[in-house]
């Protein structure tokens, strides 16, 4: 398509890069300077992109996969990345357990694994509540250090449009980093499972977890004697994306740049964007904004979302249901997905439409301790993704992938886990200043545990 006929298939949309400007909004900042924020908007639009169309493109082609049982997605990383841990320990360690927790789940899904952070970008949060009250005093909720500051002080609670550019900058250096660990040898086959063997050797689960390790580095023992080297078998490199919230629309709006190969609008932000559970409402502005895009999309699906709704979503969206465009992340809660989850799916099979589903097994699984802080407990995500695995085993298809708040620091935030933390625990290394992480053993405790069931459910087929 030339870019004259792109421009009149968008008008014909009735789609511009700020048409969601005239639709109503949720969870949106106001700013005190407009002045301020539209000068770090045209900034931000000058800067370059963060990612490249051509890479949201194969992504979705690989989310397409996913969507036809091919592949197996894993995506994951902070709640909200913070300003404070920008540092290249927190990034790579992050990055580690991914790529532990893929070979993992790789062994028991028998597909590849498609790796998605949550990573170079997730720093902007959807609140319950738009206000925060201690000790008597009220102020604006913290919304995510690219809107404001975590610190109880009305000065840090005030938006402030600077914190744009420095997500920009501090997203461009994750990414930088990202980049070199994906593809300078970090992510050797070899040296990610021998990483997993001493993580097995540490656990209190060892026994649990020796029989599949052990079979893991059979295969690859098996894959490097028939002659196969890291080089000409690409195990030395890793294909990795990355992902965000799109909640903050005057962000996405600036990065968002027309691919000049294929003469679409791509929000150069991240390969992969998501609308939250908070902001999917179909005449809203967010949903709006995505519509334009051609990036893959993720859609958050509650125990409040309506089988209208959600068909609504879909023609909205991916009105030529184009393959991989359209990932549903599934966030029941452990109570509810067995309930509510098989309406929705089947209501999605109906259409006949193409749709990949997640499970984030921790967004309807939050708690708070008598104490009044904020966990997750370890079973109740493990409960969720099995309810979710039954679930589409139950309705002969297979399951798209999994959706994790995880951090490859050994931070006690939620609760359980071989590790048995208990609430008594959470003190000692609670850092989330949003949203409780499984830490890096909890992590790959997870991904053992799904790998199993995995397994049984391929050999049941
Ligand atoms: C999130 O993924 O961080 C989030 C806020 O999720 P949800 O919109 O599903 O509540
Ligand atoms: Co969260």
């Amino acid at each position: 398509m030339s870019q004259a006929d792109e421009s009149l298939h968008l008008i014909q949309k009735g789609w511009a890069l700020n048409s969601w400007r005239n639709k109503p909004i949720r969870q949106a900042p106001v700013y005190a300077d407009q002045a301020a924020l539209e000068a770090v908007e045209a900034r931000l639009h000058r800067y370059p992109p963060l990612v490249f169309a051509g890479e949201a493109r194969r992504l979705k082609a690989r989310l397409a996969q996913a969507g036809r049982g091919e592949a197996f997605v894993l995506q994951g990383g902070a709640c909200a990345e913070s300003f404070n841990e920008y540092t290249a320990d927190v990034v790579r360690d992050t990055f580690r357990v991914l790529l532990q927790m893929a070979v993992v789940l790789t062994f028991g899904a028998k597909v590849p694994v498609i790796k998605i952070g949550r990573m170079a970008g997730q720093y902007a949060k959807p609140r319950s509540s738009d206000v925060e009250k201690k000790n008597g005093l009220e102020l604006p909720a913290y919304r995510g250090d690219i809107i404001n500051g975590p610190e109880f002080t009305a000065q840090a609670r005030e938006p402030d449009p600077a914190r744009m550019e420095t997500a920009y900058f501090q997203s461009a250096g994750v990414m930088n980093l990202l980049r070199a660990f994906s593809h300078g040898g970090y992510a050797n086959l070899h040296r990610v499972h021998g990483w997993n063997l001493d993580f097995v050797a540490r656990s209190p689960m060892a026994e649990l977890y020796q029989d599949l390790s052990n079979r893991i580095d059979e295969t690859l023992s098996f894959v490097k004697a028939c002659g196969l080297n890291s080089e000409s078998a690409h195990i030395d490199e890793t294909e990795f994306y990355t992902s965000h919230e799109a909640l903050l629309l005057p962000y996405e709006q600036a990065l968002t740049r027309i691919d000049s190969t294929s003469g679409h609008y791509y929000d150069c932000s991240a390969h992969f964007l998501w609308i939250g559970d908070r902001t999917r409402q179909p005449d809203g502005a967010h949903v709006e904004f995505l519509r334009g895009v051609e990036n893959p999309i993720g859609i958050k699906v509650g125990p409040t979302t309506t089988i209208e709704d959600l068909e609504l979503l879909l023609e909205r969206l991916n009105p030529q249901d184009e393959e991989g465009r359209i990932t549903l992340i599934s966030r029941m809660g452990q109570s509810k997905v067995r309930e509510f989850l098989p309406p929705l799916l089947e209501a999605v099979q109906r259409t006949g439409r193409h749709v990949t589903w997640l499970c984030d097994p921790m967004h309807g699984n939050t708690t708070t301790t008598s104490t009044n802080v904020k966990t997750r407990s370890f079973e109740d995500v493990l409960a969720e993704v099995i309810g979710f695995f039954d679930v589409f085993n139950k309705a002969g298809l297979r399951p798209g992938g999994v959706h994790f708040e995880m951090t490859g620091q050994n931070v006690t935030e939620c609760i359980g886990g071989a590790h048995c933390l208990s609430e008594n625990d959470l003190g000692q290394r609670y850092e989330t200043f949003c949203d409780p992480r499984l830490n890096a053993e909890q992590s790959l405790e997870m991904a053992f545990l799904l790998s199993k069931a995995l397994t049984e459910a391929v050999a049941t087929k």
